[in-house]
């Protein structure tokens, strides 16, 4: 989802490692509708949203570590607004 985001100019949505896990500018809330339909975040993730610029929430993922997939169409992610 990160290059669905800087391939159309999303603001906020950084991505400066390209998806390698060591950057959290890529961080995302996702809707809370959403949260559980994706699969859950890895280890690496998890350490990354605690250096995000922003609060991470109990909806916070990062970007990169999310797939474009027919079970995620439509999905709403919210951008952190100091990021
Ligand atoms: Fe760097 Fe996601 S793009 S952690």
């Amino acid at each position: 989802m990160l290059h669905a985001a800087t391939d159309n100019l999303v603001s906020g949505v950084i991505g400066e490692c390209g998806g390698d896990v060591s950057c959290a500018t890529c961080h995302v809330f996702v809707d809370p509708d959403w949260f559980d339909r994706l699969p859950p975040a890895e280890a690496d993730e998890l350490e990354m949203l605690e250096a995000t610029v922003e609060e991470p929430t109990e909806f916070s993922r990062l970007s990169c570590q999310l797939s474009c997939t027919s079970e995620t169409d439509g999905i709403v992610l919210n951008i952190p607004e100091s990021q």
